[in-house]
């Protein structure tokens, strides 16, 4: 596995297996990583002929300084596990490297941008907007893997390959859970070992939720949910939306054409954590 630093280095390499014929697979991170990124990783890695990873804790897409400044990095550990799950490659790359002039561009998603994430983080998806094109840019993969934890940062993701024409297929890969069910996460190693446990609730009470939409209605579970998580010490919703899987705008009914998601942020102690589950 090559780890490189510069766009130039990382253009230089990615000619050579271009030039051999090979598929560029592509797992853009912000490292801390855990068994979720390695199904990504193992997933590119099965799917094309060379598997390029990126390390970059992206600046533009924190709202809050101290998130940012809390962020885990390990560097060292990413890169051994990137080298036993598959990488080929992984980029590794200053800020600079990342942003030569500044980039201030602003994307607009529509109502999709405006909702969950895109409401309670202002600015979070023109973050993550800049920094996945700026990446594609310079990878120029032809396919990049996306976890479903980061559900609207997916559906996202696809419409800014649309908005921007780019030829790259975006590929879902599932939440990769904990035994207890919590969804695999970076932050979830600054949670006590208390809140560690508390957390677990909130897969057990969504999943406890698919029950309870055979019989509530979206809103009736939207109350169920923001109820019992609410209840668990340590848990606080920020918000709990039933929305249709590709526009993102709440549903009143479970009628209709689509997919129906379910998607929640919790603060846990100051930590925020989110997920989401499938009821249709
Ligand atoms: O999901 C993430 O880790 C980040 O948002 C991403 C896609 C690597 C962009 O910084």
């Amino acid at each position: 596995m090559k780890i490189v630093h510069s766009a130039a280095a990382l253009e230089g390499l990615l000619r050579q297996y271009r030039e051999e014929g090979k598929s560029v697979g592509f797992v853009p991170t912000m490292g801390a990583l855990h068994e979720g990124h390695a199904a990504l990783v193992r997933r590119c890695a099965a799917e094309n002929g060379v598997c390029a990873a990126s390390i970059f804790v992206n600046p533009a897409q924190f709202d809050n300084p101290e998130d940012l400044r809390l962020y885990p990095r390990t560097p060292e550990g990413d890169c051994v596990l990137l080298e036993e799950v598959g990488a080929d490659i992984v980029f590794v790359p200053s800020e600079e490297e990342v942003y030569p002039v500044p980039d201030n561009r602003v994307f607009d998603f529509g109502l999709s941008g405006r909702v969950m994430e895109g409401a309670c983080r202002p600015g979070h998806f023109d973050g993550v907007a800049r920094v996945v094109s700026r990446l594609f840019d310079l990878v120029k993969p032809h396919r990049a893997y996306f976890g479903e934890k980061d559900f609207q940062q997916l559906v996202l993701v696809r419409r800014l390959v649309e908005m921007l024409q780019l030829p790259v297929e975006i590929v879902a890969v599932a939440t990769v859970r904990e035994p207890d069910g919590l969804a695999m996460s970076s932050r979830n190693r600054r949670l006590t070992a208390e809140q560690r446990v508390c957390a677990a609730e909130i897969f057990h009470i969504l999943r406890e939720s698919l029950l309870q939409a055979e019989k509530l209605s979206p809103d009736g579970v939207i109350r169920f949910v923001t109820g019992a998580v609410n209840n668990v010490p340590e848990l606080r919703v920020e918000y709990f939306n039933i929305v249709d899987g590709l526009t993102l705008q709440p549903v009143t009914s479970w009628r209709g054409p689509g997919n129906i998601v379910g998607a929640i942020a919790v603060y846990c102690g100051e930590v925020r954590l989110i997920d989401n589950i499938r009821y249709r």
